[in-house]
């Protein structure tokens, strides 16, 4: 676990804080990449605990209403499911803390244009667009893309959050929130904590079915629970998938490189040492792909089965998703009516005069 800290947040008990995007349906990479780990860590830990729902940041990329409505439910149901508990971690959905808008707005004035100039995902856009001719640099970039990291700022500001656990590719924009902060604290007075990204190094990036990063953008990745669909059980649908890793076209009995594998690869984010020891054995000796994937999907769904009847049941159910999601609201609104009082208060917004 690499950990950005410096003396700011390591002394203060830690308040973590992660968001995650609604623009789609949950994979076997975002399984073991997010949410299982970060389940994990807050059930061995006392340690306060933020998770929201970022459907303002996925607006920015997403024109799909439809899209953005059902997969706020889907991922809400898929962490409920995977044993987040809602009791003991504030989950909520950004939307509904309006306070984190109107703080994004201030922190606006408080950064710098060029340090948005900077940020990759900005600048990935605008390379993209200056490879092709006659295009502006600027074109098909809005201004939410532009902010991004302002409105994860406000995210993170809003609660006064220590610690995030975040992907590599979100680590400046942490940084930038330090940034800010600091920029904040320093024109008007010191009213934020000065966050620290956590990337956790141990944590398998896995790989999706053609070989390459699983990624909802190469359209190659194992759903977790699958499309809600009452022909296919979500069962089979992920053992079809399974069934569609592309391998090599060795004979079953031929001795198989287990690191060269994607199936090996993904087995051992389920296994137990001693498991992946066995597993690595019989690659050596020779396993047909069949059976090595049949292992595999036995595996993965020892773990995933038990969530399946919950997520169907949350899925079948918006209402009780919705009242898990308000009641998390109360308790993050809590926190941030109080802090963006004293925000306007710091920056001079205030009322004139108390009134009766
Ligand atoms: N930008 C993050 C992502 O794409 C999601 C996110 C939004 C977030 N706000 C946040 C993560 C605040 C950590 C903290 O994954």
């Amino acid at each position: 676990m690499s950990d950005n800290s410096n003396s700011d947040a390591s002394k203060q008990s830690k308040r973590i804080l992660t968001g995650i995007k609604p623009t789609g349906i949950p994979h076997l990479g975002n399984y073991v990449g997010a949410i299982r780990p970060a389940i994990e860590s807050i059930q061995n830990s006392d340690d306060e605990a933020f998770f929201f729902l970022a459907d303002y940041h996925g607006i920015i990329g997403c024109y799909d209403p439809a899209i953005i409505h059902e997969s706020t439910k889907t991922i809400a149901a898929t962490w409920i499911a995977c044993g987040l508990d809602p009791e003991r971690v504030t989950f909520y959905r950004q939307s509904d803390v309006p306070e984190i808008t109107e703080l994004a707005w201030i922190l606006n004035c408080s950064c710098a244009k060029g340090l948005m100039n900077r940020a990759h995902a900005y600048k990935a856009a605008v390379d993209i667009n200056l490879e092709k001719d006659d295009v502006d640099a600027d074109q098909g970039i809005n201004m939410g893309l532009f902010g991004y990291p302002v409105l994860m700022a406000a995210d993170i500001l809003m609660f006064n959050a220590t610690h995030v656990p975040v992907g590599r590719d979100q680590i400046q924009h942490i940084e930038m929130a330090r940034d800010i902060a600091g920029t904040f604290n320093h024109r008007y007075k010191p009213l934020f904590t000065l966050p620290s990204a956590v990337v956790d190094d141990d944590i398998p990036l896995l790989t999706g079915l053609d070989g390459r990063k699983m990624s909802k953008s190469y359209s190659n990745t194992i759903p977790l629970f699958g499309e809600t669909n009452p022909q296919v059980s979500s069962e089979k649908q992920m053992h079809k998938a399974i069934m569609k890793i592309v391998t090599n076209s060795q004979l079953p009995d031929e001795p198989k490189d287990a690191d060269d594998s994607a199936i090996f690869e993904i087995y051992k984010a389920f296994a137990t040492p001693a498991e992946i020891a066995d597993m690595r054995a019989q690659f050596a000796t020779g396993i047909g792909w069949g059976d090595a994937k049949q292992a595999l999907f036995d595996k993965i769904n020892n773990e995933i089965a038990p969530f399946r009847a919950r997520y169907e049941e949350l899925m079948a159910n918006p209402k009780e998703l919705e009242e898990i999601l308000q009641m998390g609201a109360d308790k993050a609104r809590r926190h941030s009516r109080k802090q963006l009082d004293k925000t306007r208060r710091a920056i001079g917004i205030r009322p004139l005069a108390k009134l009766k």
